[in-house]
């Protein structure tokens, strides 16, 4: 271990709105499909995140705020009261375990399938997801998303703030309004997938108007400083084509300026890039950066550390990793002493049932991870 190594900013304690963070390393959202079949977060979930509760903060997984939004199997939800109660566990054991949580918030739109849901899903227009999706019996070619109506673009935007209340009310600190890779929210941003003549489409303010209402409603359900939004300038998976990048995500962010929530946590951010600039620029909050590490590829050895520390360069508050986090509970202090990295596991545990691959990868025995939750695992 070097000095310079432990002095980074990456382990200075820092402030988010009403939690005072160890560090600014966050554990991005990451989906697992360990929830029972309707949603409720189980026992072992619990045990995964107390394990990573050395983490600034922790951002739990993409939850579904209301049926017809779920994506795939065995994902979280948070729309009645057995979800509160099957998350409140998960927030006593890593209060217990001395972290800090908020709750991603997401609805999929045309990200979701009859057999999964039971429910033809909605979008901003009927154009399909151009990929197979994963349902209860495998994967299926994808249906033809139903046309949202205003209705139920105002039900909905109900439903994200219910789900907010409901997050608080099972111990999360915030939540993370999820307006990024392609799901609904990022659906109405993006020309390619919103054709709507009304007021929620066309025009870059048309196209905003649904993330922006969600935002507003959220902020006012349970606070402004409770509140962070994720984003995706560019990104393109889930056949997302935003068509105007350069003048969306400008509007966007001076919406939600006014509306004054806590961050903005960027995906696959790059230093480098204009876009990161100019958000860093006009966005006056925290901002937390998601570096690019080598998707679909492995890890670096570093775990991020150098992608880390040039965003924090560059202006980042905080850093979020994903997979780092996966494979290393105790992250945090491998990468502040130098120590050594779990391998990432193959992929085709992420998204199953069970322990393999979720609660039992390793902790050093020096990095201080309580015994308990060592032998939990
Ligand atoms: C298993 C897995 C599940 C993910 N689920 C979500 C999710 O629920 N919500 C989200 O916004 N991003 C999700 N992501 C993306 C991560 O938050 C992150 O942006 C991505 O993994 C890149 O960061 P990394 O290189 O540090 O892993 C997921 C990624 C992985 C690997």
């Amino acid at each position: 271990m070097t000095n310079a190594a432990a002095d980074s900013r990456l382990f200075e304690p820092t402030r988010l709105g009403p939690l005072d963070l160890p560090n600014r390393l966050v554990m991005a959202p990451m989906t697992r499909n360990r929830a029972t079949a309707d949603g409720v977060p189980q026992a072992i979930t619990a045990t995964y995140y107390a394990q990573r509760a050395t983490a600034g903060l922790i951002i739990a997984e993409a939850s579904t705020p209301n049926a017809v939004g779920q994506t795939y199997p065995n994902i979280t939800a948070i729309h009645n009261d057995a979800h509160v109660e099957g998350w409140r566990q998960v927030t006593g054991a890593v209060h217990a375990a001395g972290g800090r949580m908020f709750l991603q918030i997401q609805h999929g739109g045309r990200v979701g399938h009859p057999d999964t849901s039971g429910l033809m899903p909605v979008a901003p227009s009927p154009i399909p997801l151009p990929e197979p999706i994963h349902t209860p019996t495998g994967r299926q070619e994808a249906v033809v998303p139903r046309e949202m109506t205003v209705d139920e673009i105002r039900s909905t935007v109900a439903d994200f703030a219910d789900a907010a209340r409901r997050a608080v009310a099972a111990g999360f600190a915030g939540v993370e309004v999820h307006a990024a890779n392609g799901y609904l929210l990022h659906q109405f941003l993006a020309k390619g997938t919103n054709h709507r003549t009304d007021g929620y489409g066309g025009s870059v303010a048309g196209r905003i108007r649904f993330t922006v209402e969600v935002v507003r409603a959220v902020a006012e359900a349970i606070g402004p400083e409770r509140v962070g939004v994720r984003l995706a300038p560019g990104l393109t998976v889930n056949g997302i084509d935003e068509g105007d990048t350069a003048q969306l995500y400008p509007a966007l962010v001076a919406a939600l300026a006014d509306i004054g929530p806590e961050y903005l946590h960027l995906v696959f951010a790059d230093p480098e890039q204009q876009m990161f600039k100019d958000i860093r620029a006009a966005w006056p909050g925290t901002l937390i950066a998601n570096p690019v590490l080598g998707w679909g590829g492995p890890l670096p050895a570093d775990g991020g550390r150098q992608a880390a520390e040039r965003l924090l360069a560059a202006g980042a508050d905080l850093i979020s990793l994903g997979r780092p986090f996966l494979a290393n509970p105790d992250l945090v202090a491998r990468l502040r002493t130098g120590a050594p990295l779990n391998a990432l596991r193959e992929e085709g545990l992420m998204y199953t049932q069970g322990e393999n691959g979720y609660t039992d990868y390793p902790t050093l025995p020096a990095t201080g991870t309580p015994a308990a939750l060592r032998d939990a695992a």
